[in-house]
């Protein structure tokens, strides 16, 4: 697969089931992690941490907590209501391998603009293990929306680390196509243009 036709086949999923493939071994688990592990962080500090979650009952919690977090933002934003268009809780008990990723932002040194590096690596790491996945024929779901300390006492992760998100792998038949905003809606050439 050309590296275009890998980007342009990574898709996010939010519900799993309906297609069969072959068990997520040992090796492909290997594999995810790999690509996440030669994924580049600030300074080459590598503050990204892993678990690896395939206990049912875990999930089956998890898949509590991403209920609750919908219906508590659906307070202010009627798109994560039921029926709205984030409404659906995602799928975390069918998809065979869950992932979370976690960051030490202690292990970045801070710097001038106080970004939150850290989670900029994270998010490139999840990336490599998303398009990884796409080439082993996995779908993936990637999520980000938790009330985050309630996860992070189920998973045993200290109160200081950071959550970046949830990746779950398996298989899928609802796959979503998502279009993009055209090039010339977000790029600028030299400069913002405008007046202020
Ligand atoms: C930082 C980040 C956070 C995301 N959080 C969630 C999430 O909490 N729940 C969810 O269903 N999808 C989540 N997604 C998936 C996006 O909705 C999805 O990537 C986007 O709609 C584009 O679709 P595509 O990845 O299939 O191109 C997240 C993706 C990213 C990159």
């Amino acid at each position: 697969m050309s590296f275009k036709q890998l980007y342009m086949n990574r898709h996010a999923v939010h519900k799993f089931g309906g297609k069969e493939g072959p068990p997520i071994s040992k090796e492909m688990e290997n594999e995810l992690l790999e690509a996440a592990r030669w994924a580049p962080t600030a300074g080459n500090m590598q503050p990204v941490r892993y678990v690896v979650i395939r206990d049912q009952e875990t999930k089956k919690q998890l898949q509590e907590l991403a209920a609750e977090a919908k219906q508590i933002s659906g307070y202010w934003e009627p798109r994560f209501r039921d029926g709205g268009v984030w409404g659906e809780v995602n799928d975390l008990i069918q998809p065979e391998l869950l992932i979370a990723v976690l960051t030490i932002p202690t292990e970045v040194p801070p710097n001038t603009q106080n970004y939150a590096v850290d989670m900029m690596g994270a998010a490139i790491t999840m990336e490599h293990m998303w398009l990884a996945a796409t080439e082993m024929d996995l779908q993936v779901g990637c999520y980000c929306h938790w009330l985050t300390e309630k996860v992070k006492v189920l998973l045993n992760v200290p109160l200081a680390w950071n959550l970046a998100g949830i990746m779950a792998f398996g298989y899928s038949i609802h796959v979503p196509k998502m279009s993009r905003k055209p090039l010339d809606g977000i790029v600028f050439y030299e400069k913002v243009p405008g007046e202020y």
